[in-house]
């Protein structure tokens, strides 16, 4: 494996620095700081017997409050072993000859196309662009990212898979479905699949206007992938889904381990999406810590930031020694951010921060902001 294929290495950060796991303040997975819903930890230990039994192989109790929030059919739902276990099912079951990914991306997408034999085509995000190399630092250009659907289209072929992500890691960013709808629709009529891969969207309180959702009941191969384990806080549970037509939503049901989602998962997702109290009391404190992160890293010189629109930024170091120094004192107080270095089209200056709460973010800021005053004043 390579060194930083995903954040959240907290057992081998511990293990490293000789450290219990508790004590590792992990900004590099984007994970909700507030922990899981109340209301799962009561599930969990209510479930706790039913561990003796398999798991439900059809979700029936934790598919109906899925349908119902996102106002669907059951049948158009399928669970899973966190979102990898659909990113991988859809893969495989729909075994597409090529698959269009869209670069920098999780690195999965690429990673599972490939275990399957598909011939990855990588596609770079356009724009982007916040401050022009070379022109004086206070050069605000603020061009923001952009989906390169033109580019897309040329590579588009019946039977490719294209896979769009979207809140998108790691940049950050969000693209309202008016942006892209056209593209996906004219792909899906010309026989592609169509990945949406939308884990990050439940930080999104207006999440309406950027879900792929309305496409689905026109458009047969499109599938949506959420996850739980971001805003719910239960990486260690796992449990993710897709929602997509009957039809292909029945072709991977039919070509999967029926028992890959646990007992427990299934009870504390039932809760979790039954709580909108958490979700609200998630977005206003991400509102809040959005302003302080804009506020805060906004104005520290030799960093740009990319506004976040959920819960974690991506910033770019004005020089690699500066962001190596960073890393170096974010570790020795125990804390980790992630390196983009491997994120193909970003490199070693980028890092991506996960966005905790808010005396955490303080501290963080705090630690980078003397690490950037030492650095200048020997410049
Ligand atoms: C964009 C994206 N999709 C999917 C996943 C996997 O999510 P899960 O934990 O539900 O498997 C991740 C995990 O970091 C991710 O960043």
């Amino acid at each position: 494996m390579e060194p930083h294929l995903h954040g959240g290495r907290v057992y081998d950060f511990a293990a490293d620095l000789n450290i219990a796991v508790e004590q590792v303040m992990d900004f590099s997975a984007n994970i909700n700081p507030w922990g899981p819903p109340p209301e799962v930890w009561k599930a969990i230990a209510h479930a706790f017997g039913g561990i003796r039994r398999y798991p439900d192989p059809r979700h029936v109790l934790v598919k109906a409050v899925l349908a119902d929030y996102l106002d669907v059919e059951p049948k158009q739902i399928i669970c899973g072993n966190g979102a990898m276990e659909i990113l991988e099912l859809a893969m495989r079951v729909l075994h597409p000859k090529r698959t269009v990914v869209v670069t920098p991306a999780f690195a999965e997408y690429a990673a599972i196309a490939r275990r399957y034999g598909s011939e990855v085509i990588s596609i770079p995000l356009v724009g982007g662009v916040i401050r022009q190399e070379g022109i004086g630092s206070t050069e605000t250009l603020g061009v923001p990212f952009e989906v390169p659907l033109s580019a897309i289209d040329q590579h588009v072929r019946a039977g490719d898979m294209v896979v769009l992500n979207s809140p998108h890691n790691p940049t950050g960013v969000a693209w309202p479905r008016k942006l892209w709808q056209t593209a996906v629709s004219q792909w899906n009529d010309r026989g592609a699949y169509i990945l949406l891969d939308e884990s990050f969207i439940d930080f999104l309180s207006q999440a309406d206007d950027y879900t792929a959702l309305p496409l689905i009941s026109r458009s047969t191969r499109v599938v949506v992938v959420r996850s739980a384990t971001k805003m719910y806080a239960l990486p260690g549970l796992r449990f993710g889904f897709g929602i997509s037509s009957p039809e292909l939503i029945g072709r991977m049901e039919g070509d999967r381990d029926p028992w890959s989602v646990n007992h427990l998962a299934q009870e504390a997702v039932r809760v979790s999406y039954s709580d909108q109290q958490y979700r609200e009391k998630t977005w206003a404190w991400l509102g809040r810590e959005q302003r302080y992160i804009s506020d805060s890293w906004g104005s520290l010189p030799c960093v740009d930031l990319y506004p976040p629109s959920v819960n974690f930024f991506l910033i770019r170091f004005s020089d690699v020694d500066l962001a190596t120094r960073v890393d170096q004192q974010m570790r020795q107080k125990g804390m980790i951010i992630r390196n983009c270095d491997n994120f193909e089209g970003l490199g070693a200056r980028y890092r991506r921060i996960a966005i905790r709460r808010h005396r955490d973010n303080m501290r963080l800021f705090h630690e980078a902001k003397a690490v950037v005053s030492e650095w200048r004043s020997h410049q």
